[in-house]
């Protein structure tokens, strides 16, 4: 028998519940390791989490971490922990850490105000809807690779926009522990995991990029080499004293449209001195009594994960338990219905109308999950997206921070795939995005993780690529700090980050095993649920099988969270163990 679950019935449930998931999420340092782990998963234990009273800053590289505590400890805030978090990722995390590409920066201020910040790449001016296509319509890989791939840099302008509104300490003061860092960082085993033989021979093909990362006759530095990126430190040098013209002006943006002339590219002077990143209100919805804060359009992060949790908010997944069969199937039934509105709606706010505020409404998640069965998976070709036209107007890294004031700054921030474009600016020893490949290049077409969107986010001159970034605060009933987390991992990012809040909240788990744990994922088409390797025990994926769901297990792990979590006013933090960043407090 199908029948399918009412809202109302499971919120009558829910209001229960509520009270007590209120007194038993915030886990501490307690080990909350959930019944349901599988025995072959490769994060077993609860290792002590970083705590800290005064501060708190999680990243994915220890350097960069050590970058952020010292300008906290100098007396910066969250803000200017953040921008020379960025800086310094650019240099010991060039894989994904960037100034050549954007991102998203989410603030919650200890006064109670908030901000988004959107420093997402732009289609260059003489970008066009068919750029990527080659003479008989088919996809090529120009989005992918090569210098065509990059959208205009964002992270610059972005760091300074930051500063403007929000800095206390000097720009410069911020830069400059880059700078140090790009005259040389010892090289540590994380960095080597992203120089991979395929990524030698893609870097390779450029031959600035094999000069600054294949330093060893075109192989990769070793543990304990010092790697010198001084094409880098200038740059860096001139950001640090011009600020903004140091990048989109002068030497390094001739450098930029010089090295565009070496490939197919087509950034120029104009669309770099043109670049502006821009402020926008937070996506805001409730989850279980707390309030969360994440990224508007152009990422979809904010509005498809506030979606997935008002319609999981109807259900009681604390009683179905964690990593069941019944909480995964639910995962996948939200997790579709959201996916399908995200890759048809959402775009770049500045070019697409976009049904915002009923996709983030309680009342269209109650239709959304009218159409869920307990007891059969709906297929994804029967999962359209659910609202008319538009009514209204309207390799990535993640770093966490809170201050001694409890400010908080969320940050994701990419150049899309690992090495981006795989193009290094010669003579300014930075990688290019490769962003481009974030728009639908050929809509109804699957991108590289995928994602098959539609007609909205269409390349356009000037246009921002729709992103699935979500840097995410979350705020307690007393509209207290409660948790600062997000993760990379396209298309996953936003099932990702709503696994961790779900892991706090319904789950009780600490913020260890909130980052820990195993997640799934699904993202309406492909029609798959995946999960990481060894993290489902065979009967729930034989009765999620028996649901009539098809259930893939990744090649790999997938995301890397960077998450704090306030515990009795103490802050508790982790860094994902996926890819072994570093989490420190004090
Ligand atoms: O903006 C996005 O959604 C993607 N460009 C993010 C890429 C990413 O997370 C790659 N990291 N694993």
């Amino acid at each position: 028998m199908i029948h399918t679950i009412t809202p109302s019935r499971v919120t009558r449930t829910l209001s229960g519940l509520v009270v007590v998931m209120l007194a038993a999420c915030g886990g501490g340092d307690a080990p909350s390791q959930p019944t349901g782990f599988s025995a072959g998963w490769r994060y077993q234990g609860t290792p002590k989490p970083a705590t800290g009273l005064e501060g708190m800053v999680v990243t994915t590289d220890h350097l960069a971490s050590d970058v952020g505590v010292d300008i906290l400890r100098a007396g910066g805030n969250a803000v200017d922990a953040a921008i020379a978090v960025q800086f310094a990722l650019a240099v010991v995390n060039p894989e994904a850490g960037n100034i050549g590409g954007g991102g998203f920066m989410v603030v919650r201020m200890a006064d109670g105000s908030s901000a988004a910040l959107d420093f997402r790449e732009k289609a260059p001016a003489a970008a066009s809807r068919d750029m990527f296509l080659d003479e008989q319509g088919n996809l090529t890989n120009k989005s992918l690779v090569g210098h065509l791939a990059a959208g205009v840099p964002g992270s610059v302008a972005g760091m300074w926009a930051a500063h403007e509104r929000f800095g206390s300490l000097p720009w410069s003061a911020l830069v400059e522990p880059a700078v140090g860092l790009a005259a040389g960082f010892v090289v540590r085993p994380r960095f080597l995991g992203s120089l991979s033989p395929g990524m030698v021979r893609s870097l390779s093909a450029y031959a600035a990029s094999a000069e600054q990362f294949l330093p060893n006759d075109g192989l990769p530095p070793s543990v304990g080499d010092t790697l010198r990126q001084l094409d880098l430190a200038a740059t860096l040098s001139r950001i640090r004293d011009q600020g903004p013209a140091g990048f989109y002006r002068g030497e390094t943006a001739d450098l930029i449209v010089a090295e565009m002339a070496r490939g197919e590219g087509i950034i120029t002077h104009g669309d770099l001195e043109s670049y502006e990143a821009a402020w926008r209100d937070p996506i805001t919805f409730t989850y279980r009594g707390y309030t969360v804060l994440s990224m508007p359009p152009s990422s979809s992060g904010g509005a498809t994960m506030a979606e997935i949790a008002n319609i999981l908010e109807q259900y009681d997944l604390a009683a179905l338990g964690w990593n069941s069969t019944e909480t995964i199937h639910l995962y996948a039934e939200a997790w579709k219905r959201a996916y399908a509105d995200r890759n048809d709606y959402l775009a770049d706010p500045d070019f697409v109308d976009m049904p915002l505020t009923r996709m983030t409404s309680k009342g269209y998640a109650v239709e959304r999950a009218s159409t869920i069965s307990l007891d059969a998976a709906t297929p994804s070709a029967e999962v359209a997206p659910g609202m008319d036209a538009p009514v209204e107007e309207e390799n990535t890294t993640h770093y966490s921070i809170v201050d001694k004031a409890g400010n908080a700054a969320a940050v994701t921030t990419t150049i899309n795939s690992w090495y981006g474009s795989k193009v290094t600016v010669t003579g300014a020893g930075f990688v290019l995005n490769n962003e481009m490949d974030d728009f639908s290049a050929k809509p109804g077409t699957s991108n590289s993780y995928g994602l098959v969107q539609g007609e909205n986010n269409a390349v356009g001159p000037g246009k921002r690529m729709l992103s699935a970034m979500a840097p995410t605060i979350v705020l307690g009933p007393d509209g207290d700090l409660k948790m600062v987390t997000g993760s990379p991992g396209g298309s996953t990012i936003i099932t990702t980050v709503f696994q961790t809040i779900a892991n706090v909240l319904d789950f009780g788990m600490n913020v260890v095993d909130a980052v820990q744990a195993p997640r799934v994922h699904h993202q309406h088409l492909p029609d798959q649920i995946f999960y990481e390797p060894a993290s489902l025990e065979p009967a729930t994926r034989f009765a999620l099988e028996a649901l009539g769901h098809t259930v893939v297990q990744r090649d790999d792990v997938s995301g890397d969270v960077q998450m704090i979590l306030v515990v009795d006013g103490r802050l508790t933090g982790w860094s994902d163990p996926r890819r072994g960043g570093r989490a420190i407090g004090y």
